[in-house]
């Protein structure tokens, strides 16, 4: 059986009534103090149970939220829990870049695991070698044959694939491959105090072409609006900014549009207006042959 809270209903309805499971969702409620109360309405003992949960804004909320349902579980006598976390924040401090500070993706994969999750699947995590920190069966998926094949399928003008860092060089491969199409990447550095990024100079063979930035994930905006800014300068035609995680914080879709990004495309990893493509097919695919 598959559990999720109701924010996730989209991909959770979508992934069950795939895999032809019930579909159990969980009840939830916010305390007046903002503390989360969950509650499991259904007998889950001896059950294999699939919780499908994502960590998008607010991330800290989420993980507890998840925390709490896999200790749930695994208490009131799950036999197997399948943890399905397409979104995983905290995936992007995965080192120690300066003294002293915490590694994110650390914690919580231990918590991951402590919490009772005998296997985890996540979509696009941001460092692939993250996974070896979970210390159980852990799969990473990749959203970007199915974003490639939607792009694809937009028709675009002798179009180019663009990684905005070396980071997304993979990806940006990837969905290259699908469109039958070339790519190139750019340099980034970030400040490591202010977190502010810079992307490096180059000459990028988009004049009068249609050109896709990928990239794992958007959250400020400001990676992909750098390198808009400079295809546009190099004389791009239309600019489509491409990612599995479409955090789109604060004024990112400002800063993207101001800086020339005609279309924004994203996965149901986080459920939103630009979520055209869905993950959905893909994590049917590995579950059934886990369940
Ligand atoms: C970092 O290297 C990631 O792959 C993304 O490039 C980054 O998280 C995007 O963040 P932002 O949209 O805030 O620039």
């Amino acid at each position: 059986m598959v559990l999720s809270l109701d924010r996730f209903a989209n991909l959770a309805n979508s992934i069950s009534s795939k895999l032809k499971v019930d579909l159990i969702q969980l009840e939830s409620k916010i305390f007046p103090d903002e503390e989360s109360y969950l509650r499991i309405p259904e007998s889950i003992k001896d059950e294999k149970v699939v919780v499908i949960h994502s960590c998008f804004p607010q991330q800290d909320k989420r993980l507890i939220e998840l925390f709490m349902i896999l200790d749930n579980a695994r208490v009131l006598g799950a036999k197997e829990i399948i943890s399905v976390i397409p979104y995983l924040a905290y995936a992007r401090q995965d080192k120690r870049f300066r003294d002293g500070e915490t590694i994110g993706i650390s914690t919580i994969a231990k918590l991951i695991r402590l919490c009772g999750t005998n296997t985890f699947i996540t979509v696009n995590i941001h460092e692939k070698s993250s996974l070896d920190l979970f210390n159980i069966r852990s799969i990473n998926l990749s959203a970007m044959l199915e974003l490639g094949s939607y792009i694809k399928g937009l028709n675009l003008k002798n179009p180019i694939v663009v990684a905005p860092d070396r980071g997304a060089l993979e990806d940006a491969k990837e969905v290259a491959k699908v469109m039958k199409t070339d790519y190139t990447f750019f340099d980034k550095t970030r400040d490591l105090k202010t977190g502010e990024v810079r992307a490096g100079s180059k000459e990028a063979d988009v004049g009068d072409r249609d050109v896709v930035i990928v990239d794992d994930i958007i959250s400020t905006g400001g990676t992909i609006a750098n390198i808009a800014k400079i295809v546009k300068k190099q004389g791009a035609e239309k600019v489509l900014a491409a990612c599995t995680h479409a955090l789109l914080i604060k004024d990112s879709r400002d800063k993207l549009h101001n800086a020339g990004v005609n279309e924004i495309i994203g996965t149901d990893t986080v459920d939103s207006d630009v979520s055209r493509v869905s993950v959905a097919n893909i994590i049917v695919d590995i579950l059934r042959t886990l369940i």
